[in-house]
C-alpha cells in the first residue's frame, strides 16, 4: 500500500522532530510493504515573519488530498500565540473537520513519574477532546479599545452535533477498553453549553449499557489526574479543558515529549493530522535534544487511522523495549544526557 502523507514540521523543534522520526516510519513501512509518499509544507513562523501569513490562502485545500497530515509543533517568540495558532492550526482542525483529538496517556515501564508510587502500566488512559468547537469557537470580538470601557466577548459554542461526535467517540473507545467513562464538565457555573453536554453524555449512555459513566468537574478532574490517575480509562472533555488536562495527562506519564495525539476526521471526508502534544519549545531549538518520541508515538497513531495496526503495533513495541532499557539513549526530558539522533538510531537498531 502507498498512502500520501502531507508533513508540516512547522517551527522549533517542530521540525527536529519531524525529521528524525521520517526515517524510522519509512523502516516500518518497509517491513510491512506500506510506503509514504511525503510532500513537506514549509508553512509556519518563518513563512509568517517573511510574508505575512502562516500558510498560503488556499493551504487548507492543498492538504486536502492527502491520506494523513503530521505536523510538528507551531510556537515563535516573536509571535503572539493566538496569531501562530489562529494561522495554521486552528483553520486546518476546522476546516478539515476534525472534531475529535485522542490523547492517550501512558506511564512506560522504565519511565519516571513525578508522582510519588507510581510505576510503568500504572498510568494508561485516553483523553477524548472536542477539537472544533466549544471554548475555541471564533465567536465574539473587541469594542472601545483604548478606553476605559473597553470590552471583550468571548463566546462558547456547543453543537449537538458536534458534542455527539466526540461523546459517541470516547463511548466506543471505553468500550474496547476498560469500560470506564468519566465525563469532564463544568456544568455548575456554565450551564447552557455544559449542561447540553451532560446531557448528551446521559442521552448516549442508553445507547452503552456496557460502559460505566462517571461525572466529574474539570477542578475536581485535575486533581484527580494527580490523586488517581490509575482509576481513569477513557476521558471525555471539551476543547479547552481537554487541553489543559492533557498537559497533565502528559506530564504524570513522565514527560511533555513523550505524548502522542491525533486530530481525527471522523466522517473520512478528510485527512487527519498527527502531532505530539508540545509545542515548539523555543527554550530547547535547535539543541538537538528535544525528545523525537511523542511524533513518532504520533506516527504509530497515524498508522492505525491509515488501517495498518500492524505497522503502529512494530513501532510502539520499540518505543517500549526502550524505555524500558536502562541502558538505552534517553533525551535530557527523561533524565538522559543523549540526543535526538541518537534516540532514532537506537530506535531503527531495535526493529532489526
Ligand atoms: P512546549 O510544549 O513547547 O514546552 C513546554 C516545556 O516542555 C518546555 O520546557 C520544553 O522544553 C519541554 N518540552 C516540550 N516538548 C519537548 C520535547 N519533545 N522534548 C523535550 N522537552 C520538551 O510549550 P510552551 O513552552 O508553553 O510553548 C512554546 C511555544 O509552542 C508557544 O509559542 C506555544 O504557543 C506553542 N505551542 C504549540 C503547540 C502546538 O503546535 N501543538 C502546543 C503547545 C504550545
Ligand atoms: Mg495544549
Amino acid at each position: 500500500m502507498s498512502y500520501e502523507i502531507a508533513l508540516i514540521p512547522g517551527d522549533g523543534i517542530g521540525n527536529t522532530v519531524v525529521d528524525a522520526s521520517l526515517p524510522l516510519l519509512d523502516a516500518v513501512g518497509d517491513r510491512e510493504g506500506i510506503t509514504l509518499e511525503y510532500t513537506e509544507f514549509d508553512w509556519g513562523s518563518e513563512r509568517y515573519l517573511e510574508q505575512g501569513s502562516m500558510m498560503p490562502d488556499d493551504g487548507v485545500d492543498r492538504l486536502r488530498p492527502h491520506d494523513a497530515i503530521l505536523l510538528g509543533a507551531v510556537g515563535h517568540p516573536d509571535i503572539p500565540d493566538h496569531v501562530t495558532l489562529r494561522g495554521l492550526m486552528l483553520p486546518i482542525r476546522k476546516r478539515l473537520n476534525q472534531q475529535v483529538c485522542k490523547r492517550p496517556s501512558i506511564l512506560y515501564e522504565g519511565v519516571e513519574s513525578p508522582l510519588r508510587g507510581y510505576e510503568g502500566g500504572d498510568i494508561d488512559f485516553v483523553v477524548f477532546r472536542e477539537n472544533t468547537e466549544g471554548e475555541y469557537a471564533d465567536v465574539g470580538g473587541r469594542e472601545h479599545r483604548g478606553f476605559d470601557h473597553e470590552l471583550a466577548i468571548q463566546s462558547a459554542v456547543f453543537t449537538r452535533e458536534g458534542t455527539e461526535t466526540v461523546v459517541r467517540a470516547a463511548f466506543e473507545a471505553a468500550r474496547e477498553r476498560d469500560g470506564k467513562l468519566t465525563n469532564v464538565t463544568k456544568s455548575n457555573a456554565q450551564a447552557y453549553g455544559m449542561v447540553l453536554w451532560d446531557e448528551i453524555v446521559a442521552e448516549l449512555s442508553e445507547e452503552y449499557p456496557d460502559v460505566e459513566v462517571e461525572r466529574l468537574l474539570v477542578d475536581a478532574a485535575a486533581m484527580d489526574f494527580i490523586r488517581r490517575p490509575e482509576a481513569f480509562d477513557v476521558v471525555v472533555a471539551s476543547n479547552l479543558f481537554g487541553d489543559i488536562l492533557t498537559d497533565v495527562g502528559a506530564i504524570i506519564a513522565g514527560s511533555m515529549g513523550l505524548a502522542p495525539s491525533a486530530n481525527l476526521c471522523v466522517d473520512g471526508d478528510a485527512p487527519s493530522m498527527f502531532e505530539p502534544v508540545h509545542g515548539s519549545a523555543p527554550d530547547i531549538a535547535g539543541q538537538g535534544i528535544a525528545n523525537p518520541l511523542a511524533t513518532v508515538l504520533s506516527g504509530a497513531m497515524l498508522f492505525d487511522e491509515l488501517g495498518e495496526p500492524a505497522a503502529a503495533g512494530r513501532l510502539r513495541r520499540v518505543v517500549r523495549e526502550q524505555l524500558a532499557d536502562p541502558n538505552a539513549p534517553r533525551t535530557p526530558d527523561l533524565g538522559g544526557d543523549s540526543g535526538t539522533e541518537a534516540v532514532v538510531a537506537d530506535l531503527l537498531d531495535r526493529l532489526e
